[in-house]
């Protein structure tokens, strides 16, 4: 084990809390340089750069009543959006069984876990990253509680890092505005087992950048992230990938000090159409684009080109777009999207979010 993992193994506590709740709101993120590709235990095959969005989160409410002795199972109750949900219980449980060397009270206690998101659940925005990142969080609450010495900079890495172990992506979902995760030889502090905060310059510009998302098409997807990250083992592509999305956060570095949007966008979009070139050369592959996420691209390069706008996009894993522009060129982008992109949307349905700063404790 390496030092970091053993610095999150704690070696006591000094309280000891026989019941109470804490709620964490978490928000969601968007990748401008994606993840895509793990090692086992969770750690990416390669470095990943994301705007913390505001609007799309999670809120998690943790109850938690102490046992009389050390339970055999984890004990816990599930309530999504208000109704019992089964068919979470078992990535709480992995969940649960991945950090429970870090959180050695997790079979002290029965909790209940209430948990409801911003956005609708049947909207295709993954609430992985945003649930998880809440959950580490009433987690991490509840350790400090037990342990009241632990200093803020350790609960937010150590929620980062617990965040990690239930979706890699969640990592990044704790702090604002900008996160990095996965060591990469330029930024110094960053690491493969916690999202960092970005710790150059940003140019003011990206203070305030806004996402509209897209939904495209609200359905579940066929093909989850955990199984596309998978197929990168042995893709013939691969080790190019990987190297590419170290060159790009390297590439990103200058444009984040001087605003250069031009740049910004080629990364932003090549970052975008590389994840989805990837599941088209997996073996299996597969598309997770529909026929209107290609509409709406094609129509944000069409404006892009007549009004010099600096619109651009990203995508995760699935068909919604992500449109991304700063805040001088709102009114002009609002009213593009109104008038040429929502008739591309399922039922024309969009969420307008921004960056954000991270989550909260209610
Ligand atoms: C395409 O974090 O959802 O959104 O670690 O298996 O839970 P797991 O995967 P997940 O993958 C997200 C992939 C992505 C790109 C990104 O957010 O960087």
């Amino acid at each position: 084990m390496s030092v970091i993992e053993k610095d999150f193994v704690p070696v006591g506590y000094t309280a000891d809390n026989i019941t109470g709740k804490v709620t964490w709101k978490a928000p969601s993120n968007i990748a401008l340089v994606k993840y895509w590709g793990k090692r086992e235990n969770q750690i990416p095959a390669n470095p990943s750069i994301s705007f913390t969005l505001d609007a799309c989160n999670t809120t998690t409410t943790l109850f938690y009543v102490k046992h009389n002795s050390k339970g055999a199972d984890f004990s816990f109750d599930f309530f999504f959006e208000g109704e019992p949900k089964d068919d979470f219980r078992p990535k709480i449980e992995v969940f649960f069984k991945r950090t429970e060397h870090y959180l050695p009270f997790l079979r002290d206690y029965h909790f209940k876990i209430e948990t409801s998101n911003s956005f609708p659940h049947s909207s295709g925005i993954a609430s992985s990253a945003s649930g998880m990142a809440a959950l580490s969080l009433c987690l991490m609450d509840l350790e400090k509680q037990l342990n009241p010495e632990m200093d803020t900079d350790f609960m937010y890495r150590k929620a980062s890092f617990l965040a990690r172990l239930g979706s890699g992506s969640a990592c990044r979902s704790i702090q604002g505005d900008l996160i990095q995760w996965g060591a990469h030889s330029d930024i110094h502090g960053s690491s493969d087992k916690y999202g960092i905060q970005y710790p150059f310059q940003v140019h003011e510009v990206f203070k305030n950048y806004h996402d509209t998302i897209l939904l495209v098409d609200k359905g579940k997807k066929q093909v989850s992230s955990t199984v596309g990250h998978n197929l990168m083992h042995g893709h013939p592509y691969a080790a190019q990938r990987f190297e590419q999305a170290h060159q790009n956060i390297s590439r990103l570095k200058p444009v984040f000090v001087d605003g250069n949007l031009k740049e910004f966008i080629n990364i932003v979009e090549s970052e975008a159409l590389t994840l989805h070139a990837m599941m088209m050369t997996s073996q299996p592959y597969f598309v997770l684009m529909k026929p209107n996420t290609l509409e709406i691209i094609n129509k944000i390069w069409e404006f892009r080109k007549e009004s010099n706008s600096n619109i651009c996009f990203t995508l995760d894993a699935g068909a919604n777009v992500h449109v991304l522009y700063p805040e001088f060129e709102k009114e002009k982008v609002h009213q593009f999207i109104k008038n040429g992109l929502i008739v591309f949307c399922e039922k024309e349905q969009y969420i307008c979010d921004r960056i954000g700063f991270g989550a909260k404790k209610m």
